[in-house]
């Protein structure tokens, strides 16, 4: 689905006015993971890219780095509060109630609209999505838009597959209503969704298709699994299809981005992706190395790690391209604006 485009300039615009990211202190180098599972740091590393991961301490929640990642988005902005805040996890704290009023209230917004996002690793692309629909339907004026993950809490620790590739880690921007055009406006975006290939990425027991199933969970079943090499096939073609699509429906020619910050699924499938689209790879942000795959979590992550770094400067062409189970996937582009740091 391409969203139309109605917002021309000086039309109203959702903008990134801030952004911010918080990660567990521990991190968790391949050899740890080497030394306890039937893989090496030579495979990891050429395989995925990642060389080490954060993962969250015993008695942390998804919450926690949600809370650290919105305070810093919102210092950036230099705004202390917001209308709305959304939270993009696959990891809520608890299956019910959603995690963002628990979030909202805990940064000083008791009050304030606050709802989850589920769209597994495009999560962060649907929120952005769902909070410049906030703001241009003249709901909200400020939306705190989190992507936050404690995936570790998901992995089987015995399948290698999955274990080398997640990590922990949340990231967060605020949009404020503006005009197209000025640097920080959101859009258009391109959103889609596969539901016919929804078993490729799941994680089979706990909600209400087992649970009146009659059968209990088979040992594991509680755990995230994915069909890896299918998963890369579709990552590729999705992301490709899905950065193309908005780059036409910005009016945008590959030459125009200056930087891809894509969801940092595995290094090989962002190189497939920067060439699918005509990008050098040097145009593609990767932290994968340092942080791993973070889910929701890695688009705001990214941006908050190349906007501290200096990659990302004002004035600057953006691409951002994710995919994640569903199957979804989902894209959007923006100029770089002025920010504080977080
Ligand atoms: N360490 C060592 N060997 C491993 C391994 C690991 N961690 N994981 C798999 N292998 C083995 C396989 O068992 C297989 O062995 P075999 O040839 O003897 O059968 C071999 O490596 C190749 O497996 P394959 O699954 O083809 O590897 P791959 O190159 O496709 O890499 C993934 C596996 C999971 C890294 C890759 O498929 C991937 O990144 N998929 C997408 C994951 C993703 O992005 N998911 C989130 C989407 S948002």
């Amino acid at each position: 689905m391409v969203a139309r485009r109605t917002d021309t300039d000086g039309r109203r615009a959702a903008v990134v006015a801030g952004v911010g990211s918080c990660l567990p202190a521990r991190t968790v180098p391949n050899e740890e993971l080497a030394a306890r599972l039937d893989t090496s740091d030579a495979w990891i590393r050429s395989r995925t890219g990642i060389a080490r991961r954060h993962v969250a301490a015993p008695g942390t929640a998804t919450s926690d780095l949600a809370v650290g990642a919105g305070a810093r988005a919102l210092k950036s902005s230099g705004e202390p509060a917001v209308d709305a805040v959304l939270v993009a996890t696959t990891t809520p704290d608890r299956p019910c109630p959603a995690t963002a009023p628990l979030v909202a209230a805990r940064l000083g917004m008791t009050g304030a609209a606050a709802h989850d996002v589920s769209a597994v690793c495009t999560g962060f692309v649907y929120a952005l999505a769902s909070a410049a629909g906030l703001i241009l339907a003249d709901v909200a004026e400020r939306v705190l838009v989190i992507g936050a993950e404690t995936f570790s809490t998901l992995l089987d620790p015995g399948d290698r597959s999955t274990s080398v590739i997640f990590g922990d880690g949340a990231g967060a921007v605020v949009l404020r209503s503006g005009t197209a055009g000025e640097p920080g406006a959101l859009g258009p975006f391109d959103l889609g969704s596969d539901g016919e290939s929804e078993a490729l990425i799941t994680v089979p027991a706990g909600g209400s298709r087992q649970r009146l199933s009659g059968v209990p969970p088979r040992p594991g079943e509680e755990f995230f699994t994915m069909s890896g090499k299918e998963v890369f096939r579709h990552a590729v073609r999705r992301m490709t299809g899905s950065a193309k699509a908005v780059l036409a429906r910005a009016g945008w020619t590959a030459e125009d981005v200056d930087h891809m910050v894509g969801h940092q699924a595995n290094s090989r499938i962002t190189q497939h992706v920067a060439e699918g689209i005509g990008l050098p790879p040097q145009r593609c942000f990767s932290n994968i190395a340092e942080v791993g795959n973070t889910a929701a979590a890695s688009i705001p992550l990214a941006l908050d790690q190349a906007h501290a770094k200096g990659v990302l400067r004002p004035g600057q062409r953006v691409l951002l391209t994710a995919f994640g189970g569903g199957l979804t996937w989902g894209s959007t582009v923006l100029t770089w604006p002025r920010l504080d740091p977080s």
